[in-house]
Formats: structure tokens, sequence, C-alpha cells
């Protein structure tokens, strides 16, 4: 047919096309779920060209490819925005002890927790921590998630916190899934600093944060910056402390996020808020006034329900609060060797609607394109829209509210990173 535009691959007839179209929901306006019916989505050098019905654009476009989505929902990839999925190891009998009572902090003090994956983070190569990564990412990409967050922090020492940073970087070119690094050399003190918790606050302000400035000049080509993120919390960093790295790290032009009342309300948030930190995350015993803070600033709160799930513990981040006041919510597996191994973005949204009390079309969102904001990306990534990048999920359902009512199973049939099928999960054609 003449007049038609040529396009490279058009995915057409899903029964609810999501665009998550106009930009990160605050408040009461997250679950905007932008439902186009037998939508399509026309796709040309990676990126979004159009989205509409598909009768329409299937007279527009003339697309090399096509898939058919036969009744199925489109959606834009999962973004997770808060993962430290670079370690070495695994802490299985901490696991166990864990369920015969003991306390996650305790473990911690007593050398084990994050300090038992820092000993084996800090002998391994960066090949050896690639290869142990790349297995999560793969079960990640099976689940649907097209973007994610990755911290370091289990190096603890300069040379290990940048092998870790160059892991990063070496999974990110390996494999479909976009990753966005954060250094987190303020995840615990090492042994070294046991009792001079000042001298690594100071460690990591006069020496770390330089030398991964510089380390990223010289080997991350024009990338912008990581983000640079303090562990909050009592018996590890106090907010003092987490405020002197956060304000020496944004002198340095990094972008902020904090790990904040995961256990304790220290008032990490309302730090995060006043240096206009990106994202605050977990925040379960987040305080009134700093919820309201949330509720009237641009940093994106990240609820983090694997990590009170994995810990068998009772109280989640108050979400309808921080909606209630106007907040930007996230959702996030907070993959990590301790409370979370959690590779599925779909188990968190499930975990969402029961403990957080969202609706599907919330915890859809927050995973989305309020995800994409908490790394900076809302721009890129996060909605189908003409110019974003084409990442998008093909579930086998007919309902997007089929995730979150469904757990413990996998619901993504396709998965199309930058406008590339790189994943199917059943045979679609
Ligand atoms: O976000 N809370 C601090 N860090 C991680 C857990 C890391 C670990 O236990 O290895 C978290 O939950
Ligand atoms: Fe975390």
């Amino acid at each position: 047919m003449s007049g038609m535009i040529e396009t490279d691959l058009l995915v057409h007839s899903a029964a609810q096309l999501l665009t998550l179209a106009g930009g990160p929901q605050r408040g009461s306006a997250l679950g905007t779920l932008g439902i186009i019916r037998s939508g399509a989505v026309a796709i040309r050098n990676g990126k979004v060209v159009e989205v509409g019905p598909s009768e329409k654009l299937r007279k527009r476009f003339r697309a090399k490819d096509e898939i058919d989505a036969r009744g199925r929902i489109v959606l834009p990839g999962f973004v997770d925005a808060h993962t430290h999925l670079i370690w070495a190891g695994a802490r299985v009998a901490e696991f166990e002890m864990r369920v015969a009572g003991a306390n996650y902090m305790e473990i911690m003090e007593a050398g084990g927790g994050i300090l038992a994956t820092v000993r084996e983070t800090r002998v391994a190569s960066v090949d050896e921590l690639v290869a142990q990564a790349l297995p999560r990412l793969r079960s990640a990409l099976a689940h649907g998630t097209t973007s994610m967050e990755v911290k370091t922090g289990y190096g603890l020492e300069t040379a290990a916190e940048l092998r870790s940073l160059a892991g990063i970087l070496q999974l990110d070119a390996a494999q479909p899934i976009d990753l966005t690094p954060t250094f987190l050399g303020a995840h615990a003190f090492p042994p070294e600093y046991s009792d001079d918790h000042d001298g690594y606050t100071e460690l990591v302000c006069a020496e770390m944060l330089p030398a991964v400035r510089d380390w990223w000049a010289a080997n991350a080509d024009e990338r912008r910056l990581p983000f640079v993120d303090v562990f909050c919390e009592t018996g590890v960093f106090t907010p003092a402390q987490s405020r002197r790295i956060l304000e020496r790290a944004q002198a340095l032009g990094f972008p902020l996020k904090i790990h904040a009342d995961e256990f304790d309300g220290l008032g990490g948030t309302g730090i995060a808020v006043e240096l206009g930190a990106t994202s605050a995350d977990h925040l379960v015993h987040t305080p009134p006034e700093d919820i309201a803070a949330l509720g009237r600033s641009e940093t994106v709160a990240v609820a983090l329900p694997c990590s009170p799930f994995g810990l068998a513990e009772a109280e989640y981040t108050p979400a309808r609060a921080i909606l209630e006041a106007d907040g930007i919510l996230a959702l996030a597996t907070d993959m990590n060797p301790g409370p979370a191994w959690c590779e599925s973005m779909q188990f968190v949204l499930a975990l969402g609607c029961r403990y957080l009390r969202l609706t599907p079309a919330q915890a859809i969102a927050a995973a989305t394109i309020n995800a994409a904001a908490a790394i900076g990306r809302a721009g890129q990534v996060g909605s189908l829209e003409a110019g974003k990048q084409a990442d998008l999920v093909l579930l086998g359902a007919s309902d997007y509210r089929h995730l979150g009512y469904r757990f413990g199973g996998n619901l993504v049939e396709v998965v199309i990173k930058a406008g590339d099928v790189v994943l199917r999960n059943t045979a679609l054609t």
C-alpha cells in the first residue's frame, strides 16, 4: 500500500496496551495506566514511533516484523530501581539462623550479614563477580525487567568498590538489561574500622568519592556519574555521618540516594529531601514529618517489600500515607544476598498489592514510570510513548490485574529490549 510508513517492528492486537504515558505519577494520580484496547506499538531504531489502536497503526505502518499479541497484555518493561545485584557467594546458613529466630542487625553486628558477603566479594575478581551476577540478570530479564539500578557496597575499600563498578559496566555490556550504577561504599563499616566509624566516614569522603569520580571519568566514556547512596540506620551510618557523605558527594557532582528508615526512623528521609536526592528507599518507619516532606518534593519514595517479607517482619512501607501526602512512590526488589534474594518484579507487585495495599494499577505504575524517575531515567524508559526506548513485555494474560493477583510464577511471554525481541518464554508468533 502506498503512503505506509516503513518501520522495524509492529506489536499489535494487545487486549490492553498499558502506555503509562504522561510522566511520573504522584499521590492520587498513581495508577494512571493509559490503557489502549486492541492496542499496538510501532518501533523503529529501538524507539517507540507511535502507540494507538491496532486498526489504525496496521494501516499506517509497514513493519519488517510483526508480533500478534493475540489478546495479551503489553506494558513497559519493569524498572527495578534498587538492587545490590553484584556480590560473591551466598548466605544460606544465615537464612537458617534467621528462620530459627536470629535478628538481621544482630547477625551483622556479630560480623555476619553484609560483612560475610564483603569477605567473599573482596577476594573475587571482576570476572568472578560478573559470572555470579549474570544468572541473576537472566532471571530478572525473564521476569520482565528491562532496566535496573545496581549498587556496589560489598567491597568497603577503594579497590574492591572500584572492581564492583567495573563489574557493573561489564554486566551492562554483556546482556540486554540497562544498568544504572550506584556507589554504596557507605553500606557498612568494614572490620578495619569497626571501632572508628568516623574514620571510615572520612575515608569515604576524602578517598573513595574522589577515586570513584576519577575512575568513572577514565573508564565509563561519557556516561553520567553513578548515584551515591548511604545506609542510614541505627548501628550503621548516623544521620550526621550520612549527611556528611551525601553533601560531599553532591559537591563532587554525584546524584544522591539513601537507605532510610528500614528499622528505625532516624531522619534520613528528611536529609534526602533537603539535599534534593533522587530517591529515598525502604521507608518502613518514616516519621510523619518526613512523609509530609516527601510529598512536597521530587524525591521518589522507593518501597522494597521483599525486605520485610524476607525478614518475616510485620511492618511495610506506609504507601497509602505517602500517597495521601502526594509523594511519588516506586517499587523495587532490593535484590541482595541477605533478606531479599529476589529477581522478580512480579513478586514485588504481588507483595505491594497485599502489604502496601496498592491496587494492581498503582503497583504497575510504581514499578515502571515512577521507578524510572527513581533512577533519573523517566525521560527514556518506564512508559510507551513516541521517542522513548522500546522496552516492553507481553504477558500471558488478558487483564492487567493478573499482575499482583497471581504470584510465584511468571506471566512474561516475550521481552522486547530497545526494539529487539530478547526473550521468548513460549512460542508466540
Ligand atoms: O537494602 N539494608 C541494607 N542493605 C541491604 C541488605 C544487604 C545485605 O544484607 O546484604 C538492603 O536491605
Ligand atoms: Fe538496599
